[in-house]
């Protein structure tokens, strides 16, 4: 499907990380000529050669294609283009807070080669205010441009539109989602939504920067608060002996109750950070956001606590921990719970057997340790004297019934629960 339009001969994508490769890979096969920025050279290179810096379902063949047909090609720093789109990386400061300083970067670069009639899109998860913030960055370093403020047009337009895809599934989600346009004005929401049509087969939701900026926040927020809940859940039925998982399938059965599934906490790029920019903008309004966050984080620590129970069983223990990714079936490990308990027993002087599929080495911290070995699944299954399923990886999912009644098991993700 190609849905040309001639506002936009070419489309910039500023970050060519999880969300803005797809989205430069996708946007490549519907007609604009596109180029990627990143800032990090072995980034541009390697899509370049037209491969992808990281494994995602059907990116790699969309990749190859768009740039074998010269339609993508990647740079280092911003060049002129009609769209800009910025999905650059929005971490926490110490005190939680956002870290608007990858995003403030992007925009002054982009700033020095826009004209009048570009249009900027935030698609970095933000603190709700982010988009004005935009508006005063470009003002800074271009006066002679007038920007969308108050609602009113402006020489270029600015908007929000967050991304809400999921991994191992980026690529379809990309085009079949519902999406926020949320412009600084009309103008700019008008523009915005005629780029996404480019590609988007979802609906096209507008509404104002900031709301669009809230809806992202709440989305996460909702998913965090909802898996504290069945965490701690897992906490009060190991209190009482019982099995979590049943419990929850049980309960479930209710016409109107659908509990998620406890885990080793919660990990990632969004869920685990972005509750943080509702929190710490609103510490006073946002008490069970806060709890949730805070039942969250120490659910790897309880884990911790458990795995640690079990070795002292033992002379000279060797423990299995299986998957260090941060959910099932992706190589992505930030904030990764299961990382950090890894790492954790590795700290504490433990012969750790590590098992991710997802993954060819060793991140920074377990890599190059004495007592930390990359094993495949049987191999550590057979060795350890403690198994930890840490993520729910599809191929841990048939190990043999008999060799884990040999071990001691500790299933913090329900992998075996059958
Ligand atoms: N990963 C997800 O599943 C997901 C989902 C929805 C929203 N988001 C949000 O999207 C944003 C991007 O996330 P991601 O997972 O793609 O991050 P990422 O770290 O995978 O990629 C970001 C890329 O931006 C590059 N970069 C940093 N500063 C730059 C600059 N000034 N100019 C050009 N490139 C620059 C980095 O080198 C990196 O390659 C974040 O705000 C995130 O919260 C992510």
């Amino acid at each position: 499907m190609t849905v040309e339009n001639p506002l936009f001969k070419t489309v910039s994508v500023i970050g060519l990380g999880y969300i803005g490769l797809p989205t430069a890979a996708t946007l490549a096969t519907r007609g604009p000529e596109v180029i990627g920025v990143d800032i990090r050279q072995s980034v541009v290179d390697r899509l370049n050669e037209g491969k992808a810096h990281f494994s995602e379902p059907d990116l790699a063949m969309l990749l190859e294609a768009a740039v074998k047909t010269g339609k993508l090609h990647a740079v280092t720093e911003p060049q002129p283009a009609d769209a800009f789109i910025i999905a650059v990386p929005t971490p926490f400061l110490d005190d939680k807070s956002a870290d608007l300083s990858y995003v403030e970067n992007a925009t002054r670069a982009l700033a020095r080669v826009i004209k009048k009639g570009d249009i900027v899109i935030l698609e970095s998860t933000s603190p709700v205010g982010t988009t004005r913030k935009i508006c005063d960055w470009i003002g800074e370093e271009r006066p002679d441009l007038k920007l969308p403020l108050d609602g009113r047009a402006g020489d270029v337009n600015v908007a929000y539109c967050p991304e809400r895809i999921l991994p191992g599934r980026m690529v379809f989600e990309l085009v079949e989602n519902d999406r926020i346009i949320g412009g600084m004005s009309e103008a700019c929401s008008q523009r915005a939504e005629t780029l996404y049509k480019l590609f988007v087969r979802g609906a096209l939701l507008r509404t104002t920067a900031a709301t669009a900026e809230l809806v992202k926040l709440i989305e996460n927020a909702y998913r965090d608060v909802n898996i504290a809940f069945a965490n701690e859940l897992s906490v009060v039925c190991e209190k009482f002996g019982l099995n979590v998982w049943e419990a929850i399938a049980l309960a479930n059965r209710h016409p109107r109750v659908n509990i998620l599934s406890p885990g080793a906490g919660v990990g990632g790029h969004c869920i685990a950070i972005d509750p943080w920019f509702l929190i710490s903008a609103a510490p006073e309004e946002t008490a069970l956001m806060a709890a949730a966050r805070h039942v969250n984080d120490s659910k790897p620590l309880h884990v911790l606590d458990r795995v640690r129970k079990q070795l002292d069983r033992f002379k000279q223990p060797k423990v299995a921990c299986l998957g260090l990714a941060y959910k099932p079936d992706v190589d992505d490990l930030r904030e990764s719970p299961a990382l950090q308990i890894t790492a954790a027993l590795a700290d504490e002087g433990f012969e750790v057997l590590v098992v991710e599929p997802h993954v060819d080495e060793l991140p920074n911290g377990l890599a190059g340790r004495k007592n930390v070995i990359k094993c495949d699944l049987d191999d550590a299954i057979h060795q350890a004297d403690v198994v930890v399923a840490l993520v729910g990886h599809s191929s841990f999912k048939n190990v043999s019934r008999d060799v884990l009644l040999s071990r001691s098991v500790i299933d913090a993700v329900g992998l075996w629960q059958h």
